[in-house]
């Protein structure tokens, strides 16, 4: 049998603890939800701002359909763009604080369309060694020389960047919030270093959306860097609560990406749906601060909480709360056990992040109320002990 290494491969997964159960989810994705037939709390959607059932999207989505149908059924460059897609980002835009902005069908497309278009085989990358998978696989396929520098190591960045003069162009490209972890990437330092040595700095906004400026604009903002970043990646599948993604910067960029970034070029847009949802889930962001406001607050009560009990969270500065258990079958084994009593966590284990550092990655949202909270508090602190891992 010519596959038959999968089923070895499969095989040593599970032996490993590194094999992933997918659960289905069978209702509307809110605080609690139905996973595999049963009613849990949800800590594990990236739903910050709690707009994947939101009922004001929900009826924007049915209003648009009933205008536009259900999608362009093509590639945007040949006959897919519709005025909704225009709207969206010209919304994005001036929401960001950009000149344009470009759609694409995710954040990780995102990442595989401006990469490869903006850098190749004459030159350089330097990308922090805890950057998405998404950055990783867009830098492959650019076919620049990757340099990856040690997590938020900006002596190591300077370090690495300082032997590369020979190159045509520089990329320095990082998470501004870093997806496992929860912690910034230190903007300021990264604008200097850019500039000092001229090189392009692109920043993949995906979990500062919705959660780090004035409400929910972004690292950028959050760091008043606005006009300083080259190239900002964003996703609408985080705290917008559906899917998408976007590049966001100059006006000339955005052109330039328009013929040349190649899952624009070669693949169909976002459908009628996911373009209401978003505009709808902007307006919201842009009408009120109320629910970043909440998030945080959610973040700072649980956080407390959970250390104050003795877990591990790392050093995340942001509502992504990684409860560090180490090894992959423990951490496999505590969210099994919170599964059992209500509480849905998905264990993250090698590859997403590396081996010995499996952890529970804890998703907080703005519609968890102080009850959900205290619930998962007490049921964390039980199986902690139950597990040594407190
Ligand atoms: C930093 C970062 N970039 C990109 C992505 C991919 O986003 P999307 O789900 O929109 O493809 C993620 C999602 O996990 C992410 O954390």
């Amino acid at each position: 049998m010519k596959l038959g290494f999968i089923v070895e491969e499969l095989e040593k997964l599970k032996n490993e603890g590194l094999y992933v159960n997918i659960r289905t989810i069978e209702s509307e994705v809110s605080s609690w939800f139905i996973v595999d037939n049963k009613k849990c709390l949800n800590l594990t959607s990236n739903n910050y701002l709690g707009f994947a059932s939101e009922k004001k999207l929900v009826e924007k989505v049915i209003e648009y359909i009933k205008i536009y149908g259900i999608s362009p059924a093509a590639v945007r460059t040949i006959s897919g763009t519709m005025s909704l897609h225009v709207e969206l980002e010209r919304k994005l835009a001036k929401f960001k604080h950009v000149e344009d902005v470009i759609l694409l069908q995710s954040g990780f497309m995102a990442n595989l369309a401006v990469i490869p278009a903006i850098v190749s085989s004459e030159d350089v990358i330097f990308s922090d060694e805890l950057n998405h998978a998404s950055i990783i696989d867009g830098c492959r396929l650019s076919k620049a020389e990757i340099v990856r520098y040690r997590h938020l190591d900006m002596n190591d960045l300077e370090d690495k960047i300082k032997k590369y003069s020979n190159k045509r162009r520089k990329l320095i490209v990082s998470d501004g919030v870093f997806s496992m972890d929860g912690d910034i990437a230190p903007l300021n330092e990264l604008i200097d270093i850019s500039n000092r040595y001229g090189a392009i700095l692109m920043i993949d906004d995906a979990h500062g959306e919705g959660v780090l400026g004035r409400n929910g604009r972004g690292i950028v903002d959050h760091f008043d860097a606005h006009g300083k970043v080259d190239i900002e990646v964003g996703t609408l599948s985080k705290a917008f609560g559906v899917v998408g993604g976007f590049v966001a910067g100059s006006r000339f960029l955005i052109e330039y990406l328009k013929q040349r970034a190649r899952p624009f070029l070669f693949s169909s847009a976002l459908t009628v749906a996911d373009t209401a949802a978003n505009l709808g889930a902007l307006e919201i962001m842009e009408s009120s601060d109320e629910r970043v406001k909440k998030l945080w607050e959610n973040k700072n009560y649980f956080q407390n909480q959970l250390v104050n009990m003795g877990f591990n969270i790392g050093s995340t500065k942001t509502p992504i709360t990684p409860v560090i258990v180490g090894e992959e079958k423990k951490a496999q084994e505590f969210s099994k056990k919170l599964f059992e009593n209500n509480i849905f966590v998905q264990a993250i284990v090698y590859p997403t992040v590396p081996k010995g550092t499996a952890r529970l990655r804890v998703m907080l949202s703005a519609i968890h109320k102080k009850e959900d909270l205290d619930f998962a508090l007490e049921t964390f602190e039980k199986i902690g002990k139950e597990l040594a891992i407190i």
